[in-house]
């Protein structure tokens, strides 16, 4: 089939590269030019594992091509995806400018019968106003839903490989189109579930709104668990092997970031209210998460309230490991506690400098690797978990800094390497560890999301 990909970001590069490797003819389409210039030169502007591998293969077997000219696109196409963006609006849920403007622009292009696939993230109800703009269209347009559920750094695997395929849909017509595009999947046995539009919109934010809500409800416990002197790394593990529970997403840290998490809660928050709901449940997902940030700073700033003019290590600032994505980063608000009580702060990340430096600017000290971002430092705080930090030298970091107190802001670290290396060891909902100290009943490492 030939198909459009509209907007070359996470996702749209993503689907459109994956659906070439499904044997499909895609054009991706974006409006930033220098993008689709890089794209075109074979450099990824984004870091994804296998990606660029992937989009190089696709390219030279011809089936994958990158445009600013989305009129070609559309009028080479019979379906035509968007994944633009949907950022948050400033007068709250979900701004859909850039998902309105090109479907317009496909309406407007269209030659002659089209499938249109929302395939960003969008309120539920949108599909409906989507369907009500491209009425009037030269040509039918059919608006379906395909969400997607990729995470980034698994994005590939997670677009191969799903846990289940979602058709929204409310004709069979729109189905069908759906069932042949997926149909090499459907081929190799994933699940697919077809349902109406606005069902698959909800299943998405549904899907978003719940994992968020179980990482704040681990992190609200892991207060409690810090001041009663319980470890909530024993609690995870106590809870996520009972089948009803699952291990998933029950990991106790710095709060989660990123384009989705953050943006889907408020906007289901604001589509709730708007309804006369009170999103008890949601709202305080997010006040947890906030607070989650703050406290962890709160607790840097306490170690070092001694030093005259305290140093701090911040290893990492992309939202997870495994991307350069600084959306919605919970380093920004650690670092920016940090900051305004007066702390100079140093950092690093492997892949996320480059985005980090666009939000933070000059008010930290950016450094080229681990040693000179660690260097006289009076505390280090981890707040990706990249492996690289992960497997440290314990006594060589000890070496390099001014003072000894290594916060872990994803309880990934193994505690008594820590300790072992004369430093104070302090995780998320665990004891304070003092320099040489094991932990005690500690029940080593779990598996789990
Ligand atoms: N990033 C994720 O992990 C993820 C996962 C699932 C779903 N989503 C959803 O997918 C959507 C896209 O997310 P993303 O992270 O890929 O966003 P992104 O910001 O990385 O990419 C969007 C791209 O669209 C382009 N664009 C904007 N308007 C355009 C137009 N009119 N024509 C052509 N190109 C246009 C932008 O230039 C940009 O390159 C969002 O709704 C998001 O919520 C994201």
């Amino acid at each position: 089939m030939n198909i459009a990909v509209i907007g070359c970001g996470y996702v749209g590069l993503v689907s459109g590269t994956c659906l070439a490797s499904l044997g499909h003819n895609v054009i991706g389409v974006d409006v930033d030019k220098r993008r689709v210039d890089s794209l075109g030169r074979g450099e990824v502007p984004i870091y994804e594992p296998g990606l660029s591998e992937l989009i190089t293969t696709q390219a030279a077997q011809g089936r994958l091509k990158f445009t600013t000219d989305t009129a070609m696109a559309v009028q080479k196409s019979s379906t035509i995806f968007v994944a633009v963006g949907t950022p948050p609006s400033p007068a709250g849920g979900a701004d859909l400018s850039m998902l309105f403007a090109s479907v317009d622009e496909i309406a407007r292009h269209a030659n002659s019968a089209k499938t249109l696939v929302i395939k960003s993230t969008v309120p539920p109800g949108t599909g409906e106003e989507v369907a009500r703009r491209v009425k009037d269209a030269k040509h039918k347009i059919e608006v379906v839903n395909n969400p997607e559920f990729l995470r980034e750094g698994t994005a590939i695997q997670d677009f191969m490989q799903p846990d289940r395929i979602v058709f929204g849909a409310n004709t069979t017509e729109g189905l069908a189109v759906l069932r042949e595009i997926f149909q090499p999947l459907i081929d190799r046995g994933f699940a697919i579930f077809s349902m109406s539009r606005a069902s698959a919109e909800m299943s998405k934010f549904a899907a978003n709104a719940m994992l968020a809500m179980r990482i704040s409800f681990v992190n609200e416990l892991s207060m409690l668990a810090a001041n009663i002197g319980a470890d909530i790394e024993s609690v995870r593990v106590g809870i996520g092997t009972d089948k009803r529970i699952g291990p998933g997403f029950l990991k106790a840290g710095v709060g989660y970031g990123g384009s989705c998490f953050p943006k889907d809660v408020a906007a289901l928050v604001y589509q709730m209210q708007q309804f006369g709901i009170e999103p008890y449940l949601l709202g305080g997902v997010e006040k947890v998460n906030q607070r989650q940030k703050l406290v962890f700073a709160r607790r840097i700033l306490q170690s070092v309230k001694d030093c005259p003019k305290p140093q701090i290590a911040i290893w990492g600032l992309a939202f997870k490991s495994d991307t350069d994505d600084m959306r919605e980063a919970p380093s920004v608000d650690i670092i920016r506690s940090l900051v305004s009580a007066g702390a100079i702060v140093k950092a690093y990340d492997p892949q996320g400098m480059a985005n980090a430096r666009k939000i933070l600017g000059d008010a930290i000290v950016w450094t080229g690797g681990l040693d000179e971002c660690t260097r006289d430092t009076d505390a280090v705080a981890l707040v990706t978990d990249w492996p690289e930090f992960i497997t440290q030298d314990w006594k060589h970091i000890a070496s390099l800094m001014r003072g000894k107190h290594i916060f872990d802001g994803r309880n990934c670290l193994a505690s008594g390497k820590v300790t072992e290396a004369g430093l104070y060891y302090h995780a998320v909902g665990r004891p304070e560890l003092e320099p040489g100290s094991g932990r005690p009943g500690s029940m080593g490492v779990v598996a789990a999301g």
